[in-house]
């Protein structure tokens, strides 16, 4: 499974970059804006710290021209950015356009397989399923999850399923379990990976 960082913050990328274990990242407007750098030096910034990393760059517009427009500018940033875009229907237009022009997408805001069917159909490079919005809203947000992985690999799409909105370590287990091909979470979350209490007691016996 390949693991993305969550966050709009240049340093956390850079700690989790130096253990040499990320494929990539992730951000989204509100990332951005906690962070309280400009969007295309952050996203920049972020390329630079993760070599060859697949780092998606969420567009804001809601009109298909226009979304257009800002997608082809943000993907003429650097080759590493793949263009993330939510699940609306001028949204999967645009995904479609861009997929035709070789250029990556993230299809952001799924929850369930019909979007997800619908994304994939339109050529996305990543399905970004919420996990932790879901389960918020008293749903179980993995079922979703385990269900569209199962339904892409099924269909033989090439789109990969990416988990999204992951809150705690055990999503990041039942992503593992459900197979899925790329997860994203926030520093936090990859850091709370290391901590095992028997690891850390062993390591003080050992000393
Ligand atoms: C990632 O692409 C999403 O923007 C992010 O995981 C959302 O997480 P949240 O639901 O915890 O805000």
């Amino acid at each position: 499974m390949k693991l993305f960082i969550d966050t709009g913050d240049i340093e956390e990328v850079r700690r989790a970059a130096e253990w040499g274990i990320l494929d990539g990242g992730t951000t989204n407007p509100t990332l951005i804006a906690k962070a309280g750098k400009g969007f295309k030096e952050t996203v920049l910034q972020i390329c630079e710290a993760v070599p060859g990393g697949a780092i998606s760059a969420e567009v804001v517009a809601t009109e298909y021209e226009l979304l257009l427009k800002e997608a082809l500018e943000i993907a003429s940033w650097h080759p590493q950015i793949v263009v993330k875009v939510p699940l609306i229907e001028p949204g999967i237009r645009l995904v479609r356009t861009l997929s035709d022009k070789g250029i990556r997408t993230n299809v952001t805001l799924v929850f369930s397989v019909t979007q997800a069917l619908m994304a994939a159909k339109a050529g996305a490079t990543y399905i970004s399923n919420f996990v932790g919005r879901g389960d918020d809203m008293s749903a179980d947000g993995m079922d979703a999850v385990a269900d569209t992985v199962a339904r892409v690999e099924n269909y033989q799409f090439e789109s990969e399923v990416l988990v999204a909105s992951i809150r705690h370590p055990l999503h990041v287990v039942q992503s593992i379990q459900a197979g899925a091909p790329v997860a994203t979470m926030p520093y936090k979350i990859l850091e709370m990976m290391f901590k095992r209490p028997l690891t850390a007691l062993g390591l003080t016996r050992f000393l």
